[in-house]
């Protein structure tokens, strides 16, 4: 299981990359465009240098034509990583280019996915990973669950290497739904960490050990302090 993060806020990766076993960092254009008018690429290195060279890196290309996402994406190796995943949206022109740049070797993650026709298609195409957009396949009354199903049942009857990278959560239900039908990854924001780790009844069940514990050994007294 792979537990990426949705952003491109570098305090909020620094945070979490000591706190969860960070897979990876993902984003896209309107992600970015909460950061400002940041320098693309330096802030995308930035994020290479915070998360160092275990964790992958998907950058999304811009453009929207064949050419262009081809450009994009041999911009996007050259100045931050060859390394990196390129984002391309499964659109007619997406595959297109998924097609030349896959043929040259490039780490591809097939983005907004809404249907399993396109999960199929980048699946054929050879994508490393395919990222179903949960909740807006939910807001086109599209069931997220019954098709990632079906994407990881395509995957292991053809013996692709292809992994399913969903992504646009809003709940912790959602991811839990996701993995369970059988992604191999997921990619939230911290919005949906701070809500799993802050439930008040963790905090209440730490509390009460604590209690406990400094009732027979005195205020402030750890295991570490015997
Ligand atoms: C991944 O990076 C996707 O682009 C992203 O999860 C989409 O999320 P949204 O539906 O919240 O915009």
């Amino acid at each position: 299981m792979e537990f990426m993060l949705d952003t491109a806020n570098l305090d909020e990766i620094r945070k979490y990359r000591t706190i969860i076993p960070l897979a990876g960092v993902t984003s896209n254009p309107s992600i970015l465009k909460r950061e400002g008018a940041v320098d693309f690429y330096a802030h995308m290195r930035a994020i290479r240098a915070i998360i160092g060279s275990e964790a992958s890196l998907h950058v999304q290309v811009v453009a929207a034509d064949f050419e262009g996402i081809v450009a994009d994406a041999r911009a996007i190796l050259a100045n931050i990583g060859e390394d990196v995943y390129v984002k391309v949206p499964v659109s007619e022109q997406g595959l297109k280019a998924m097609k030349v740049l896959k043929a040259d070797g490039v780490n591809l993650t097939a983005t907004a996915i809404y249907t399993k026709f396109q999960a199929y298609l980048a699946i054929a195409a050879g994508a490393d990973y395919i990222a179903p957009y949960f909740n807006r396949m939910e807001n086109q009354n599209i069931d997220p669950r019954a098709a990632i199903t079906e994407m990881a049942r395509e995957i292991a009857r053809v013996g692709s290497g292809t992994k399913i990278l969903a992504a646009s959560f809003k709940n912790v239900g959602q991811v839990n739904a996701a993995l369970e039908c059988g992604a191999q990854a997921a990619t939230m924001g911290v919005d949906i960490l701070d809500a799993a780790l802050s439930m008040s009844v963790i905090g209440a069940a730490v509390a009460d050990f604590t209690a406990d514990w400094e009732a027979v050994h005195g205020a402030g007294v750890t295991v570490s302090d015997l």
